[in-house]
């Protein structure tokens, strides 16, 4: 019996604030008419709050692609997250979302190929998937360039917008799913988008800050050539992998970096707009998290049906590129959830943060006790002890509660 990997849920999630072009113009020496004809993007959605950031809009889109799916946190195997702006160097931004959605028994790790990104998660997830070591993986694109882009530098800040998608596998036995994958790197032009500081080579100090070396550059031009370039030949080489002519192709989403650059694309392959999704328009480009971003628009706007093939290509920085070959399974438009389960969902996120300040409170108690027992030989505080008691009894209420929801979960579904 063959195993295959199906997606069977999806969710986006952008920040609050819209940063038009006009907007910009007031910022940097740029109309609103050379980024429309330059690159086709009219807004952005930029995170303004410090509050949001790569993982928080990533734990979102999350949350959504599990609501979709109707699948507990819990059962989760894999989270990846495809992030050129994570959270921190580490702890990685998936183990943050990892205790942020409550998932127990899930390993977590970022992925790291720019724009690449989720298409390269996409892989590895479905690799995990078929050879039996994953029944269900989270493939989560998270992207917050804003903090990364040179504010003066209207070549770059023009481009980008922030924002995140996710994407949940799952193991079937029905055909279908990702179908093949195709990625590639080309490090010789590593340095044609690049962010030169802040990690072991440029380790961050005074001068690389006031140099702007912690900020993206890019070489426009030469990023372009090469886009447009890869672009359709990886479209063509997974299409050909999975055994489909282009003919067969009923959806392109390609990364939404510049709209001239998916028109190349869209000429080279004798694809018309009719079979090209595209909304860089609103979003700019969102690095990892566009093609997500996209696939979830492109299934809100009912570009997507059952037994439709899709090809999901990007490109970015490393030099990177991927694709991926999609034979979509889930029947289109979804049934209304009944608002009981989505109520039952959001509790067992709750349950989950409580359940991490819980932790966060008992790791810090527990390190005071050593504390006090190395400490001049003294006995721990009856005080801690009675504190730590408390706290133990409330995580096993929070775990029995949530194991509860969870087996009352499975006897619904
Ligand atoms: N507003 C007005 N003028 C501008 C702006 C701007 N925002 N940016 C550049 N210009 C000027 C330049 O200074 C130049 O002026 P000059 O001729 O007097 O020197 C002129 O416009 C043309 O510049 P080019 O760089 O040739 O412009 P081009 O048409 O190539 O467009 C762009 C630039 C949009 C950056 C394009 O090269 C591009 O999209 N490249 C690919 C970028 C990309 O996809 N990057 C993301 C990769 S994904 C990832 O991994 C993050």
């Amino acid at each position: 019996m063959g195993r295959y990997a199906q997606i069977i849920g999806w969710g986006k999630s952008v920040p609050n604030h819209v940063l038009t072009n006009e907007d910009l113009a007031r910022i940097v020496n740029t109309s609103d008419e050379w980024i429309r004809t330059h690159t086709g993007i009219r807004q952005r959605y930029i995170a303004t709050d410090p509050r949001e950031t790569t993982a928080t809009l990533a734990i979102k889109a999350a949350q959504e692609a599990l609501r979709v799916a109707d699948v507990p946190a819990s059962r989760l195997d894999m989270i990846i997250v495809a992030t050129a702006s994570p959270e921190h160097i580490f702890p990685s931004t998936a183990s943050l979302v990892q205790d942020a959605i409550g998932a127990t028994r899930a390993g977590a790790f970022d992925l790291s190929a720019a724009c690449s990104g989720f298409v390269y998660a996409l892989s590895v997830a479905r690799g995990l998937i078929v050879s039996g070591s994953a029944e269900y993986v989270l493939v989560i694109g998270s992207e917050t360039l804003s903090r990364l882009v040179d504010w003066s530098d209207r070549s770059t800040c023009v481009l980008f917008g922030d924002g995140a998608g996710a994407v949940l596998l799952a193991a079937s036995e029905v055909p279908g799913g990702i179908l093949s994958t195709v990625l590639g790197s080309d490090g010789s032009g590593g340095n044609l988008l690049i962010v030169p500081a802040g990690g072991s080579r440029m380790p961050a100090c005074l001068e690389t800050v006031a140099s702007g070396m912690h900020y993206l550059k890019m070489n426009g031009r030469e990023v372009f050539r090469f886009a447009t370039r890869v672009m359709a030949r990886a479209a063509q080489e997974v299409a050909e992998q999975a055994g489909l002519t282009m003919d067969e192709v009923d959806l392109l989403i390609p990364h939404q970096a510049n709209r001239r650059i998916i028109e190349s694309a869209m000429k080279q392959l004798k694809l018309d707009e009719s079979r090209v999704f595209i909304n860089i328009d609103r979003y700019g480009n969102t690095s990892a998290a566009s093609i997500p971003i996209a696939l979830c628009e492109a299934i809100e706007e009912g570009r997507i049906k059952q037994n439709d093939h899709l090809i999901l290509v990007g490109f970015g920085g490393g030099l990177t590129w991927g694709a991926a070959a999609v034979q979509w399974s889930v029947p289109l438009p979804l049934p209304e959830t009944p608002w009981w389960r989505a109520a039952q969902r959001s509790g067992s996120f709750h349950m989950a943060q409580m359940r991490s300040l819980g932790r966060r409170a008992l790791r810090r108690l527990q390190g005071i006790t050593v504390r006090s027992e190395e400490g001049n030989g003294r006995q721990p505080q009856p005080i801690l002890e009675e504190s730590l008691q408390k706290l133990r009894a409330h995580l096993w209420k929070v775990k029995t509660s949530k194991e509860e929801a969870t087996s009352s979960e499975e006897k619904t579904t």
